[in-house]
């Protein structure tokens, strides 16, 4: 399948899956605080995944060339897709950098098996 019609499609599944969310009050009431899980196993293999898959794409779009080191604080809602909320260390391409700390959303579509950066912010400084 071509990136175009993956993308399409991606809209599509977004698309039906917010029309679904609004007509089924059991997605749509809750508040964003209950509403977000915290993930208790950050080493997983699926977390890791989709923590080195925001520090990627972060480097396409930023031109930048953070290496992944590891998620310290995850925690998932399942919307349109699952969303997740990363908190990722990660470090500078140069020898000397130090890990720095990020907060990553990445929202993962369960149908197309395919991610997508929604933002990527820092470093912050916890
Ligand atoms: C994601 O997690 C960070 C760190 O805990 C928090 O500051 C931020 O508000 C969260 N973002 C969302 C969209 O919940």
């Amino acid at each position: 399948m071509s990136s175009n019609h993956t993308l399409l499609l991606t809209i599509l599944v977004f698309f039906l899956g917010s029309i679904f969310c609004n007509v089924s009050p059991a997605f749509g009431s809750k508040t964003h605080a209950d509403s977000w899980i915290p993930v208790k196993n950050l080493n997983g293999p699926k977390l890791v995944k989709i923590g080195k898959f925001a520090v990627g794409e972060h480097n396409n779009k930023a031109n930048s060339n953070l290496m992944f080191d590891k998620v310290v604080k995850a925690e998932i809602h399942q919307g349109y897709g699952i969303e997740y909320n990363l908190t990722i260390v990660a470090k500078g391409g140069a020898r000397n950098d130090k890990p720095k700390t990020y907060v990553a959303l990445v929202v993962y579509d369960q149908f197309m098996d395919s991610s997508h950066l929604v933002s990527f912010k820092g470093p912050i400084y916890v």
